[in-house]
C-alpha cells in the first residue's frame, strides 16, 4: 500500500472511498488505520472526541522544519499557543492588513502591466502567486521585507517545500540518513531560521507600536498566565504562519485562476460583478460583502482543489468510528479532497460550478463535507486571513486582466503536503475592457 500511496495518494484514497464506502480499512507501511468519509465520523473525530485524537506522525515532517508550534504541538502547550496568537486573528484585526494586502495586489497588477507593455505577457501564476502571498504574511505579520536575506529564503523555501512534500509519506524511514538531501534540507532550514531570527532581533531592538501580527504575539499574554513567548517559540511560530499562511493561500489563487481559464462563463460572470460593484475603482476592505460571486468563485476552486488535500489523526486511546474499532496508535484520514468530490453530497461532483455556494445551498449540505481550513479546535487560525486575501487578490487582479493557460500545457494536481500543480502554471496575461 505504501508505495502507491506515495505515488498517487488523492487517487488512492479517492478510489477506495468509491469501493469501500464510507469508513476503509488501510495499512499503510507499519501503520494502521482508516479513511472515513461520513460526515458524522468526520464530525466526530475533528471535533466531538478531538480530545482523542493527536495529530499523526505524519506531522514529524513539520516538526522537523519549524519545531513544537501552533501547526505541530498538542495538549496544553497547544491550547496556551493558540491563546495567545487568537487575538491577532480576529475579524477587525485582519480587515485592519486588508490595505497591505491590497497594496500588494496592487504590486502584483504593476508588474503584469510592465510584462504586457513590453510585448512578454506570460507569467508563472504558481510563482507570481507565490510571491505575492509571502509579501503579503511578511508584511503583514512581521511588518517587513526580508530585504538582504529575501532572494537567500527564496531559495530556501524551494527546497524546504519539496523535501518535506516528498517524504511525507516515508514514516520518518529514511531521515535519518545522512543524504546529500537531508543536507540540503538542513542548510536551507538554517536559512530561514536566520532570517526570523533576524527579523525577531531586529523588533525586539526597535519596539515599534505597529499592528502587525509579529506585535501582536510579542505583546501577547496568556490570560491565566500573563506569560509571554519567548523569542524560541516567537521564531518557531513566526515560521509556522509563514509556512502555513503563504503557500496555501497561494495554491488556492493558482487553481482559480486555472479554473476560470477553463470555464469562460464564470468567468465572465465573476468579470461582470467586479465591474458593476467597483467600476474601475481598486477594491477595498469595505467592498468585499457587495462581492458574493467572487468568494463563491475562491469556495468552489477549493472544493475541487483543497490546498491542503488531506489530514490524519492518531488515536490516543480505543475508540469506534461508525461502529468499526478504532485501536490505539491507529491513524484516521480526512482527506477534503475525497470528501468535496462524493457524489452523495455533490452533483455533478468534477464539473466547476460556483454556485453550489450561494447561501441557500451552502445551507442545504450537510456540515462536515467542504473542509479546506479543517474543523474543530484544530481548525486552521488563518482562515478569515486567508478568505480576505484570496477575496481582494482576485478581485484587484482579474478586475484588469484574464488569464489564459499557455496552450498545450500539461496542467496535473501534485499532492504533496499541499496540493500543487505538477508542471507549474504558465499563463498568459491579457488586458480586459470592461464588460458592458
Ligand atoms: C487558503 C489558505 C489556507 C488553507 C487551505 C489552510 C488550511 C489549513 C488546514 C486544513 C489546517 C488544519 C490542519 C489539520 O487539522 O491537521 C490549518 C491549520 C493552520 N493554519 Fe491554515 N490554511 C490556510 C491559510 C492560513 C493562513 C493565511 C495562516 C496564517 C497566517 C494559517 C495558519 C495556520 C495555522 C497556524 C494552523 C494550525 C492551527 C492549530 O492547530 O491550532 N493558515 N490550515
Amino acid at each position: 500500500m505504501l508505495p502507491a500511496v506515495r505515488r498517487n495518494p488523492t487517487g488512492v484514497f479517492m478510489d477506495a472511498a468509491r469501493r469501500y464506502g464510507e469508513v476503509v480499512y488501510f495499512r499503510i507501511g507499519p501503520r494502521r488505520g482508516y479513511l472515513v468519509t461520513n460526515p458524522a465520523d468526520v464530525r466526530h473525530v475533528l471535533q466531538d472526541n478531538a480530545r482523542n485524537y493527536h495529530k499523526s506522525p505524519l506531522y514529524d515532517k513539520l516538526r522537523v522544519l519549524l519545531g513544537n508550534g501552533l501547526l505541530t504541538s498538542e495538549g496544553d502547550f497547544w491550547l496556551r499557543q493558540r491563546r495567545i496568537a487568537q487575538p491577532a486573528f480576529h475579524r477587525q484585526r485582519i480587515a485592519a492588513l486588508a490595505g497591505v494586502m491590497a497594496d500588494a495586489a496592487r504590486e502584483a497588477a504593476a508588474r503584469w502591466e510592465a510584462l504586457a507593455s513590453a510585448g512578454r505577457p506570460v507569467v508563472d501564476v504558481d510563482e507570481e502567486m507565490m510571491r505575492l502571498t509571502r509579501t503579503v504574511v511578511l508584511r503583514t505579520l512581521l511588518g517587513a521585507e526580508l530585504g538582504p536575506f529575501a532572494e537567500q529564503v527564496d531559495g530556501a523555501w524551494k527546497i524546504l517545500n519539496e523535501h518535506i512534500g516528498e517524504s511525507f509519506w516515508s514514516f520518518g524511514l529514511t531521515d535519518w540518513w545522512p543524504s546529500a538531501r537531508m543536507r540540503r534540507f538542513k542548510s536551507a532550514r538554517a536559512v530561514l531560521r536566520g532570517a526570523v531570527e533576524h527579523v525577531i532581533a531586529d523588533r525586539r531592538r526597535h519596539a515599534s507600536d505597529s499592528a502587525d501580527l509579529l506585535s501582536m504575539l510579542m505583546a501577547a499574554r496568556d490570560e491565566e498566565t500573563g506569560e509571554g513567548m519567548t523569542d524560541e517559540q516567537l521564531r518557531v511560530e513566526v515560521m509556522t504562519f509563514l509556512l502555513a499562511g503563504q503557500e496555501t493561500t497561494s495554491l488556492a489563487l493558482t487553481w482559480i485562476w486555472y479554473l476560470l481559464s477553463q470555464n469562460p462563463p464564470a468567468q465572465r460572470r465573476l468579470e461582470r460583478e467586479l465591474d458593476a460593484v467597483l467600476d474601475g475603482r481598486p477594491p477595498d476592505y469595505a467592498d468585499l460583502v457587495n462581492l458574493p460571486y467572487t468568494r463563491m468563485v475562491i469556495d468552489e476552486a477549493m472544493r475541487l482543489y483543497p490546498p491542503a488535500w488531506g489530514f490524519s489523526r492518531e488515536a490516543l486511546a480505543e475508540d469506534r468510528v461508525s461502529g468499526f474499532r478504532v485501536r490505539r496508535g491507529w491513524l484516521v484520514f480526512v482527506i477534503p479532497y475525497v470528501l468535496h468530490r462524493l457524489p452523495a453530497f455533490w452533483e455533478n461532483p468534477d464539473v466547476f460550478d460556483p454556485e453550489r455556494f450561494a447561501p441557500e445551498r451552502t445551507a442545504a449540505r450537510p456540515k462536515f463535507v467542504y473542509l479546506p481550513f479543517g474543523a474543530g479546535p484544530r481548525q486552521c487560525i488563518g482562515n478569515q486571513f486567508a478568505l480576505i486575501e484570496a477575496h481582494l487578490i482576485l478581485a484587484t487582479l482579474a478586475q484588469r486582466y484574464r488569464l489564459h493557460l499557455v496552450p498545450g500545457h500539461r496542467v496535473d494536481a501534485w499532492p504533496l503536503i499541499t496540493l500543487r500543480p505538477r508542471f507549474g502554471m504558465p499563463m498568459v496575461v491579457e488586458r480586459r475592457q470592461k464588460l458592458q
